[in-house]
């Protein structure tokens, strides 16, 4: 019930699917939760299951590809709450194409939202995540980091990009008590799953050693982990929750 006491998290793109997910599980242990998602009235459903449940929570609107639009959401959480002791770098899309196909737009759009937001959330959050101490931020990456998977080279061009800036950002902030870790999600039952055929996720399933696809609470139960003092000894690493597949020949 307390794991994350006294811990006040900001989590992006957290309206719906996995961000959604960790801001619940983050307020059931005791968290005050800022939800940041650019869609005020998907959040809606996830402000209020939180506050039936009891729960400290609030809404800000975000833009994460903005950094002014970073500044304001971290200024509204220390407003509201007095500090920030957790950045959850969540959002991301997932488009796809193939790399004869792939549009310069496109390409730099994905790069935006996916891997631009990581940078403007640590760089916004740096000042009160030192001064509150015992800080963590949890960045959310992807299976397509470590494995090849066509169709998906804007997404893992950005997904690469988190683990290798997680670590540059753990050994810069090692000495101010900030952790800072990447969480590597396989396939998750999200709203992104509803993009894909039957036969795109039968064949999912059969690449996944433990047989099906992970639930968001899957990710969420990693990231309240990672980001409450149980792990204070760890930083500058990834925690791949994928049933397996990254494993497997
Ligand atoms: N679902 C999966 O199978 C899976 C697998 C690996 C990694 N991931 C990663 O997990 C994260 C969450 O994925 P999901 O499946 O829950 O996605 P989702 O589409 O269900 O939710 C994404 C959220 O981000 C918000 N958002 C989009 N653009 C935004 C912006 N510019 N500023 C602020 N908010 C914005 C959306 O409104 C939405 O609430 C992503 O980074 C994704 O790449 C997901």
């Amino acid at each position: 019930m307390d794991r994350m006491k006294g811990k006040i998290a900001l989590i992006s793109g957290s309206a719906t699917g996995l961000g959604a997910a960790q801001a619940i599980r983050f307020a059931q242990e005791g968290a005050q939760v800022m939800i940041a998602d650019i869609d005020a009235d998907l959040a809606k459903e996830t402000v209020s299951e939180i506050e039936n449940a009891g729960g400290s929570v609030a809404f800000v609107r975000l833009d994460a590809t903005d950094a002014a639009s970073w500044q304001a959401a971290v200024a509204a959480t220390v407003d509201r709450f007095g500090g920030l002791t957790t950045l959850c770098n969540n959002v991301g899309v997932t488009p796809l194409s193939s790399i004869e196909a792939q549009s310069i737009d496109g390409w730099n759009k994905v790069i935006a939202i996916n891997q631009t937001s990581v940078f403007l959330g640590m760089q916004a959050a740096r000042g009160p995540l030192i001064a509150a101490g015992n800080s963590a931020v949890v960045n959310i990456g992807s299976l397509t980091a470590l494995r090849g998977m066509p169709g998906t080279l804007g997404y893992t061009a950005t997904k690469g990009a988190i683990s290798a800036m997680t670590r540059v950002a753990a050994m810069e902030w090692v000495g101010d008590g900030v952790r800072v870790n990447t969480i590597i999600p396989g396939p998750m039952r999200t709203r992104t799953q509803a993009g894909i055929t039957e036969e795109q996720e039968r064949l999912q399933r059969a690449r996944i050693p433990m047989g099906d696809l992970g639930l968001p609470v899957d990710i969420a139960n990693g990231a309240l982990f990672l980001a409450s003092d149980e792990a204070r000894y760890i930083t500058g690493t990834e925690l791949v929750i994928d049933g397996g597949w990254a494993a497997s020949a």
